[in-house]
């Protein structure tokens, strides 16, 4: 029997909705992106972005349901992130779910953000993922790697101790004018530029215990220091980016894919997996996307990386994660609650 999973994600600034059936086929997946909204202030604006979630929820799940064809009667659960994220973004997500849930009288599924960023590589590989896997979470919240023994088991084994990598993308966009987000532009600018302009080099973690750690905010500190000592200007709006700003986010760029390239290959070497993930919204770029490639090459193992549209947030991976979960027998109570700080267990 066909079972049809509505998923609904509001942990940041995108309001998505997406529809799945038997955990793999993608019916529909509906993203708003309030991307230009908050990109004059260089950032998220976590008011708004509660109050824009309010606004398009209806209409993003509406659309979500006609693109899949099916009307609410014919889903069979509703899944939502239930955090980490934005408080206000997370209530509004999980308001909206609930109410739906017990209108429609529906089971409804609570999420990890991250959950559901670790299966989106699982929707885009037909014939499944080899495990145990590593797996490379790097999104603007995060930057982990887990270990995957098997299906729905995710052992964190490094984190960052600071900044997560897309957000030192974010700071770096920021700082030099280029706007918000900051990936796609610096992926973008990067391309062709000079990456060894300016002698970033990764942090290091002295810790033995602490070796999977990551962390960005010594890199983001030294582009700031290199900006203020070259007396480098932002760029205006609707001004080219310099060559001097192309060089420098290119070496900046260079330095965050190996801090997490090289990080990723050496748990590798010492867990030997049989497969490496590469997911979370910064999984969208080209450099990382190119170098752990080359690298999971090198280590002889296969490499599985969702499409963009399933790295960066979205619905259809919580609907993946909704579905294990639900598999599982995981029910929300009407007392659910958004949990920004919610640990992956
Ligand atoms: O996973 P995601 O959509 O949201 C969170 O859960 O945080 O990740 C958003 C982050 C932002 O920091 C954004 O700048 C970054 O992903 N990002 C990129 C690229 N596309 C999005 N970072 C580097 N290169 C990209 N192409
Ligand atoms: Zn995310």
């Amino acid at each position: 029997m066909t079972f049809r999973l509505l998923a609904i994600e509001t942990s940041c600034d995108e309001t998505a909705a997406a529809v799945l059936e038997d955990g793999r086929h993608i019916l529909s997946n509906v993203v708003s992106s309030q991307a230009d909204l908050h990109a004059p202030w260089g950032g998220v604006v976590p008011e708004l972005a509660a109050r824009h979630h309010l606004e398009n929820l209806a209409p993003v799940t509406e659309a979500a349901l006609r693109e899949a064809g099916l009307g609410l009667a014919e889903i069979d659960a509703i899944a939502v992130t239930a955090g980490p994220g934005l408080v206000g973004s997370l209530l509004a997500g999980v308001q909206f779910a609930k109410g739906l849930a017990f209108a429609a009288g529906k089971p409804l599924v609570p999420v990890h953000h991250i959950a559901g960023h670790l299966e989106a590589p699982f929707l885009a590989a037909p014939d499944g993922v080899l495990l145990p896997a590593l797996a490379l979470c790097v999104s603007g919240g995060h930057t982990s790697l887990f270990e995957m023994p098997e299906r729905g088991v995710y052992r964190l084994i490094g984190r960052t101790r600071d900044d997560a990598a897309g957000e030192a993308y974010d700071k770096v966009a920021k700082l030099l004018g280029l706007g918000y987000p900051g990936g796609p532009v610096i992926d973008r600018l990067a391309r062709g530029a000079d990456d060894r302009a300016v002698d970033f080099t990764p942090a290091r973690i002295k810790d033995p215990r602490r070796a999977n750690d990551f962390s960005f905010s010594g890199l983001k500190t030294a582009v700031l220091y290199h900006v203020r000592r070259e007396g480098i200007a932002p760029v205006a709006p609707g001004e080219t980016p310099s060559k001097t700003i192309a060089d420098l986010v290119a070496s900046f760029q260079r330095a965050v894919v190996q801090s997490l390239v090289g990080k990723m290959v050496a748990a590798a070497e010492t867990l030997r997996p049989k497969s490496l993930l590469l997911t979370g919204g910064v999984a969208a770029n080209s450099r990382l996307r190119a170098d752990a490639a080359a690298a999971a090459a090198r280590l002889g193992l296969p490499l599985f990386v969702p499409p963009i549209a399933l790295s960066t947030d979205n619905a259809a991976m919580i609907a993946a994660a909704g579905t294990l979960a639900f598999d599982r027998g995981v029910r929300a109570t009407w007392d659910l609650e958004a949990h920004p700080q919610l640990p992956l267990v």
